[in-house]
């Protein structure tokens, strides 16, 4: 390869993820027949349009352009590829914090294998997921995409989620590395992290995904770490990611992250994406003037051929455009009943009885909102609202706050602008006239109230009224509704259709019952059915906590920037994140993490160890209705060392389905790796007595067992 030949390869041939691709030179989508059939297909180097980005061909050596695409929530293409009506539409998967809900990696793998045979048809070679940073702060703009506030959890649902996705011959890419904790500056926020919280909690979950899944790729953020950008950080990305972690893939910047392109090459970052013209000269004249060796070039150069060639394109073939969108479509739905988590249920008020009348109130009943917006939007043909799945499910449906609540609606968005992958438009809450909850309640069973939040890349949301709390409006329509239908004797069902968590300690206990269930899919509507008429059991628990207030939150004194320094954000809150604070610290949570409750219950028999690497568990429903449980284990490692958790994940498991009176053994094997502490700039396992607890959550330790290392 000539030097002009090496530089256009670590360089993307500047696809920008909004606009139609502007082709390479002689590159074009086409349309051939095969045997009569209309079959489209792509030039092996074809583009895919509303792709984020693509890898330079170079034909003179058979080298041709990969793919790389959006997004967590499935592949975002844009449907209309070609002047043929064929309509290359994408399933829209439940977001990323409803799939670590589940607590079920098997059942995360099988939403990755079918994201990565949708990536085969529509011939994507890259998805730019799974997102996996740490849920720092229940603020933060893409939660929704991201897991968990603790790295276990996150390391091992994104594990199961690439190695699903690599499943089918193409690569995943996790993201984005590391500590983008916040959207706001993301471009040049310096994330200020000790080693100690870095390691233990904001790059163990990359370090479990490398390590048991094998990406093919990884992002850097755009962030700095400890001063230097992470695509120009040779720490990160040579001495911890491949010299520690042995990862073998390639790194590509995050888009337009147009830093130093020869310091982030020398960094270990290969690929510069979506790339720019600058760029090539850049590195260009680095190389001839010698600030560049050759060498250093060819490592990159290597890494991104290395995903090349194991990409479906080396094969040729064409793309046969036909993903068995049916089977996707259930699964969505599947597993977003696993992963709605039930907060509330106050003398069974759900399930509902069947055919039951609802008086159906909020805009998010109507308008659900099934994903977040940014890069990680999709592209989808449909989705199910709530008010359509409750119908579905045959309950009745209040024909008059129907139309006027779909009116309203409807006159509130021809106001705003049409729906694309940067921006969701949603109409506000509305209120509703008192006689007419006064005659809902006489005509129905049931109140159900949904409280939605919208969420997306490049913002983070704010701690105020509407957002993080509930607007005044929402809060007098919620205690309207009790008021008026518990004079009636009848039940009030609240269901949060957002992405990360809003403030209920305020006012959770007013309605009967609340269902968490986050950002469903395209499927929300049938799923949220499916739970509240008790088709599905709920079986999710909670992968973040849920604060009394926020001020409650140690990050709240961090979060954005830190006192008065702009463009730095200090995390002195080390290693006390979510639980680990809460658990320590004994302050009161609304909700804590890992909770969830089922239709049915679960007792935990005795707990053993077997050596001291494995332990198992009996769980028994000793309910009345089928269900699965997941189960915890945190450990209390001995001693108390200075500023650190009492209580920490080092294993989970969940229960097949269960009926009534079955059991079942779990086995949760124990990794030491992961039980070691980083002081003093050196990992070590502290001698002495450990506890393990089995757990329904963290504030409900059930069992315990404990080992001397
Ligand atoms: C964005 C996001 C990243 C995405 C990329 C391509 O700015 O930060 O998650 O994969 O651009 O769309």
């Amino acid at each position: 390869m000539t030097p002009q030949e090496k530089v256009r390869t670590v360089v993307g041939t500047s696809v920008s993820p909004a606009s139609p691709p502007q082709l390479a030179p002689g590159l074009v989508p086409s349309v051939t027949y095969e045997g009569g059939d209309q079959v489209n297909t792509y030039l092996s180097e074809g583009s895919v349009r509303g792709a984020a980005g693509e890898s330079l061909p170079l034909e003179r050596l058979g080298i041709p352009s990969i793919i790389y695409a959006d997004g967590p929530a499935g592949v975002r293409i844009d449907p209309v590829q070609d002047s043929t009506d064929l309509r290359d539409w994408c399933t829209a998967f439940p977001t990323a914090s409803l799939l670590s809900s589940t607590w079920d990696p098997s059942l995360v793998e099988q939403i990755g294998d079918a994201i990565g045979q949708e990536m085969r048809e529509y011939g994507v070679d890259v998805l730019l997921a799974p997102a996996m940073n740490i849920q720092r702060n229940p603020l933060t703009g893409r939660n929704f995409e991201y897991f968990s506030e603790d790295p276990l959890l996150s390391g091992r649902i994104a594990a199961a989620y690439v190695r699903g996705v690599q499943g089918n011959g193409v690569a995943a890419c996790l993201k984005h590395f590391a500590a983008n904790n916040q959207e706001l500056y993301r471009y040049g926020i310096d994330a200020r992290v000790s080693e100690r919280a870095l390691r233990e909690i904001y790059l163990r979950g990359f370090e479990i995904a490398v390590r048991e899944s094998s990406p093919a790729a990884l992002m850097s953020s755009y962030n700095k770490v400890n001063g230097i950008y992470a695509s120009e950080n040779k720490w990160l990305l040579e001495d911890v990611l491949r010299g520690e972690w042995g990862f073998d893939g390639e790194v590509m910047t995050d888009w337009w992250a147009t830093c130093d392109p020869v310091s982030q090459i020398k960094a270990g970052n290969d690929l510069l994406m979506p790339g720019c013209p600058s760029q090539i000269d850049s590195l260009l004249s680095a190389l001839k003037y010698g600030n560049l060796d050759e060498a250093e070039l060819d490592r990159s150069v290597a890494r991104v051929l290395g995903t090349v060639k194991r990409s479906p394109k080396m094969s040729g073939k064409p793309v046969g455009r036909h993903p068995d969108l049916a089977s996707h479509d259930s699964l969505a739905r599947r597993i977003a009943g696993e992963g709605m988590v039930l907060l509330r249920n106050e003398e069974s008020a759900l399930p509902i009885a069947p055919q039951s009348k609802l008086a159906l109130f909020g805009v998010y009943s109507y308008d659900t909102q099934v994903g977040g917006s940014g890069s990680g939007y999709v592209n989808r043909k449909f989705k199910v609202n709530l008010s359509e799945g409750l119908e579905e499910a045959g309950f009745g449906v209040d024909s008059t706050l129907k139309v006027n609540y779909t009116a309203y609606i409807a006159a509130e968005k021809a106001k705003l602008p049409g729906e694309y992958f940067w921006v969701i438009p949603t109409a506000g809450e509305t209120a509703v006239p008192l006689e007419q909850i006064r005659r809902a309640a006489r005509e129905n069973d049931y109140a159900l109230l949904t409280f939605g939040r919208m969420a997306g890349e490049g913002s983070d949301r704010s701690a105020g009224k509407g957002d993080y709390l509930l607007s005044d409006l929402e809060s007098g329509l919620l205690g309207t509704l009790c008021r008026e239908f518990h004079a009636l004797g009848k039940k009030v069902v609240v269901v949060l259709n957002v992405g990360s968590p809003i403030e209920l300690t305020r006012w959770d206990t007013l309605p009967d019952a609340i269902l968490f269930a986050w950002m469903p899919g395209q499927q929300a509507g049938n799923a949220i059915a499916d739970v509240l008429s008790g088709k599905v059991n709920p079986s999710g628990k909670l992968p973040m906590t849920l604060a009394r207030s926020y001020t409650d939150i140690p990050s709240s004194r961090n979060f954005g920037v830190s006192e008065g320094e702009l463009n730095k954000v200090c995390y002195e809150e080390e290693l006390m994140v979510g639980y680990r604070y809460f658990c320590t610290s004994g302050v009161p949570v609304e909700y804590p993490f890992g909770f969830g409750l089922s239709y049915t219950d679960f007792n935990y028999g005795e707990m053993e160890a077997v050596g001291d690497s494995l332990i198992r568990l009996r769980v028994k429903n000793t309910g009345k209705c089928a269900g699965r449980e997941a189960v915890q284990i945190y450990v209390r490692k001995p001693g108390h060392m200075a500023g650190r958790p009492t209580l920490e994940l080092c294993a989970f498991s969940k229960t097949p389905t269960l009926m009534p009176g079955e059991s079942c053994t779990l086995e949760f094997p124990i990794e030491k790796r992961y039980l070691q502490c980083f002081e003093n700039g050196e990992w070590l396992l502290p001698e002495g007595d450990w506890t393990f607890f089995a757990a329904a959550s963290a504030e409900d330790l059930r069992r315990s067992v404990t080992l001397s290392f």
